[in-house]
């Protein structure tokens, strides 16, 4: 359905005879900016749906500088009886398929966002990566990935014109890495220490990571201690964890090793686990942000 609906929808074609319901709509008046800034809130499939009632935003929504594709925002599009998943994924495809097409020229995309819960099979992966190479090629400063078992592309980090990354549980191709210098922010969920990569990204500035539950697991904790390291410049972090012993590391440790963020201002933790009095925490936090001005705990402000 969907993807009829957007070949459907592509080009002007076709499309001259219907009446034009639109003509005397007020929001159809609006310059295109204020047009792109509403769409940057909506997901792409809500253009696409809109594209059918006005030619004006037909011809619009081919370039967005805003796409986002989630699979679970639209139950009755995306059902799951037949299957979703793929559907999901053709629907993306002919998306970027239009655009390539009937896009204006020099058409820079500003956020790109893809949210599919689902495993992607090695054909599906390596379109994402064709997907993920397209927002790159037109200069995407705001990537958000959340993408089942999908392993981030090294050329990503290398991008120079990305200033925020986020991702959710993805695998990378590379334990180590380092980033262009005009990533200013990231965004890493369901961060599992086992797997824990090092990611060196000069310029970062502020970073929200949320750890998965299970503690160090093969992991040590010297290996969250040299990730954190790598991120040194940050002023600004969240931290989001489930136990403090999680991430807690052992007194002789601090003792024998230098602080890992010098440079933090500003921290705000949260755990899920609020029963605690969380003091031995702040030590912790204290220690490894010597210079921090602010700190909450689960929103409580302690500095
Ligand atoms: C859905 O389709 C994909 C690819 O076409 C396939 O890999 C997957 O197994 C299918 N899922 C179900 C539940 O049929
Ligand atoms: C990190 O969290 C802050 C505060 O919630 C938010 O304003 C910021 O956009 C987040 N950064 C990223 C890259 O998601
Ligand atoms: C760490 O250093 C403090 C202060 O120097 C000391 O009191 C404490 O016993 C040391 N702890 C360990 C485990 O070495």
């Amino acid at each position: 359905m969907a993807t009829k609906r957007v070949k459907r929808n592509c080009g002007e074609k076709g499309v001259q005879n219907e009446p034009d319901i639109m003509a005397e709509d007020r929001i159809s008046q609006l310059p295109d900016s204020v047009i792109y800034y509403i769409f940057s809130f909506l997901p792409t499939i809500h253009l696409v749906r809109m594209s059918r009632v006005s030619r004006r935003w037909r011809r619009m929504w081919v370039s967005t500088p805003f796409l986002y594709f989630d699979c679970h925002f639209d139950d009755v599009t995306f059902t799951e009886k037949v299957n979703r998943s793929s559907m999901f994924l053709k629907f993306v495809g002919n998306c970027l398929r239009c655009r390539k097409l009937y896009m204006q020229p020099d058409t820079f995309i500003t956020s790109f966002k893809l949210h599919t819960y689902d495993k992607l099979g090695h054909h599906a992966a390596q379109e994402v990566d064709n997907w993920v190479r397209f927002a790159i090629q037109s200069r995407v400063k705001e990537l958000d990935l959340q993408v089942g078992e999908y392993c981030i592309p090294q050329f990503v980090f290398t991008a120079n014109s990305l200033t925020q990354l986020r991702f959710h549980a993805l695998g990378f191709e590379v334990a180590s890495l380092s980033t262009s210098s005009s990533l200013t922010q990231l965004k890493l969920r369901a961060l599992k220490l086992e797997s824990i990569i090092s990611i060196e990204a000069p310029n970062l500035f502020q970073a929200n990571l949320s750890l998965t539950d299970g503690g160090y697991g093969s992991a040590s904790c010297f290996d969250l201690l040299h990730f954190l390291a790598k991120l040194h410049g940050l002023k600004k972090m969240k931290l989001s964890t489930f136990w403090e012993e999680d991430i807690i590391f052992p007194e002789d440790i601090r003792n024998t090793s230098s602080p890992p963020l010098p440079n933090l201002k500003h921290l705000e933790a949260s755990l899920y686990d609020e029963h605690k009095k969380n003091s031995e925490l702040l030590d912790f936090l204290v220690w490894c942000a010597p210079s921090v001005e602010t700190l909450k705990i689960n929103g409580k402000i302690l500095l």
